[in-house]
């Protein structure tokens, strides 16, 4: 088993101390009774909760493990209106009217994170920063060239660089001026320590399971219940299954690596690259030097086992593009991308008038999940937006195109063909130390892990959502589900939704 380079953590998280918030077994009063509850404590749910309190609402924000460790606590935390590419496709597939919307709406979102740093005083590395996306090939060039006439035209900040700060050529970029960049888990740790007080809460290690909707709702967890008028999810992936939208967008998993960089070295902005292996790059400010974030080698969840792989490549890529001797940190995680590429803001199902979700960030959270925070907040105090009926979540959803055809079929694959693949071996003896595997021991599907030490750890290969077999992912040592991205520890914990149940585990 090759050895990985740097610790295998978020440098977010690894940097900021444990949040502290009580579960909400451990709450001292008779019952919670609340405006709205929020599921999920990331930047969607933290930015949500903290506007509603700010609108005079009560809240209770209810996060299964720790306030902002989810995606957000692995992003790569770029806060601007540049999503790549998409402003040309967005004025050929939803007109120019929409595409305005989406792009004064994240615009506004960069505004709003700059704002909240200033009124709030949070400490958190914010600096104002360029974003390019940046071509090195004369075949990518005319995308970019498409993707600047199309920011220019809806309004935004944009125009065309020949040249940019990277240590290597590109053939061109597009440059949007004064955009942002941040620690994400100072950010998310100081607005969630303004929340509680006045009648509103937030709860950690409380792991909700389900919602009933009611007058009020409920919000159960096996700590107990939140009574609520409305409620929003905020899981990523949401957690309830009826508004379908784990079939409405597919998990992307995407890889991260940092490592140590002089100032004299740093590039000057925030990049990221079109085509094939594209790479996402930034610095942050790291014990007086600078830690170079370099992100990329994305794919669907569940559908690599090799992913050491994934980290090695980055690897080798910031050795050779910027010289650097070692790695300091390397980790991952992952996004739901909607099929059309705007995310899902609104009513669970268009029978729902209680239960509100957000999701389909499309990897572009940090802004798109801070602009669903001020669009959850206008719709529950009864305030008009403008922005409600692009993302609105009960749309028609594009099952037509053929990306998302295809994406569908590759989890209809997975349903149908990993029953029939790869489950032959029935004894544990056949896992060598290091391995992850599937068998079937007594007619059970079974995932197996022998760790370095010899021992065994085995767990039911079924997805606790809706019955996948999960697949090893070698580098995080996990079991990801290919169908709707849950990820779950080798000893069966959730890590990641939408399941809400822990794997069964065998004794050995
Ligand atoms: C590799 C990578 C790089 C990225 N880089 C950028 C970037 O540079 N700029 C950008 O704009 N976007 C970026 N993104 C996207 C962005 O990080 C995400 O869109 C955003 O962080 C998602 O926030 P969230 O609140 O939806 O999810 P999360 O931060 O995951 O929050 C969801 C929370 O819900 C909790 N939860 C789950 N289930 C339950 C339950 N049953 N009960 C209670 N709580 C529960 C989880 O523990 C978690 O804390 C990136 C994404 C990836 C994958
Ligand atoms: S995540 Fe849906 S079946 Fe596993």
């Amino acid at each position: 088993m090759p050895q990985l380079s740097g610790k295998p953590a978020s440098y977010w998280v690894d940097s900021t101390s444990t949040s502290n918030f009580p579960s909400l077994v451990s709450a001292t009063f008779d019952g919670v009774s609340v405006d709205v509850a929020i599921v999920g404590a990331g930047m969607a749910g933290i930015t949500t909760a903290f506007l509603l309190k700010r609108a005079g609402k009560t809240v209770a924000l209810l996060e299964a493990k720790e306030i902002g460790t989810g995606v957000s606590g692995h992003t790569t935390a770029k806060v601007t209106s540049l999503h790549q590419l998409i402003y040309a496709n967005l004025i050929k597939d939803i007109g120019e009217q929409k595409a305005k919307l989406y792009a004064q709406s994240n615009q506004a979102a960069v505004e709003q994170v700059a704002a909240l740093v200033q009124e709030e005083q949070i400490d958190c590395d914010f600096s104002r920063q360029s974003a390019y996306t940046f071509a090195e090939t004369e075949e990518n060039l005319s995308q970019v060239k498409d993707e600047v006439e199309a920011a220019v035209q809806l309004g935004l900040p944009a125009s065309f660089v020949a040249t940019a700060s990277l240590p290597f050529p590109i053939a061109g970029a597009v440059q949007f001026t004064n955009q942002a960049q941040f620690h994400p888990r100072k950010y998310l740790a100081h607005l969630a320590k303004l929340i509680p007080g006045d009648g509103s809460y937030v709860f950690e290690n409380t792991r909700v399971q389900q919602v009933e909707e009611g007058d009020p709702c409920q919000i159960i967890s096996q700590q107990g219940v939140v009574h609520a008028k409305d409620v929003v999810i905020t899981t990523n992936v949401p957690i309830l299954d009826q508004g379908l939208f784990f079939a409405k967008s597919y998990p992307k998993r995407s890889y991260i690596i940092g490592t140590r960089i002089t100032p004299e070295q740093a590039p000057d902005g925030m990049f990221i690259g079109t085509g094939e292996g594209y790479r996402s790059i930034r610095t942050t400010p790291y014990n007086g030097d600078l830690l170079l974030l370099i992100g990329g080698e994305g794919h669907k969840v569940g559908s690599r086992s090799d992913t050491e792989e994934c980290y090695q490549n980055l690897e080798a890529y910031a050795r050779d593009r910027f010289g650097v001797q070692s790695i300091d940190y390397h980790w991952s995680t992952q996004d739901m991308v909607s099929f059309d590429k705007i995310p899902y803001i609104g009513k669970l199902t268009p029978f729902n008038n209680h239960i509100y979700v957000a999701t389909g960030f499309s990897l572009w959270g940090m802004s798109n999940s801070t602009m669903a925070g001020m669009l959850l907040s206008d719709l529950l105090t009864g305030n008009e937006n403008p922005w409600a009926e692009l993302y609105d979540s009960t749309r028609a959803t594009p099952f037509v195109k053929p990306t998302s055809i295809k994406e569908n079929m590759d989890v209809g694959i997975h349903w149908v063909g990993d029953r029939l693949k790869g489950l032959q071996d029935n004894s544990f003896d056949e896992v060598a130390a290091g391995e992850g595997k599937l068998l079937t021991i007594g007619g059970k599907k079974v995932g197996a892990y022998r760790d370095d030490a010899g021992e065994l750890h085995a767990v039911s290969a079924t997805c606790t959502h809706l019955g996948c077999i999960v697949n090893w992912n070698s580098a995080e040592k996990s079991w990801d589900c290919p169908c709707h991205g849950g990820r779950f520890s080798c000893e069966g914990e959730v890590l990641h939704g939408p399941p809400v149940k822990d794997l069964e585990t065998y004794e050995v």
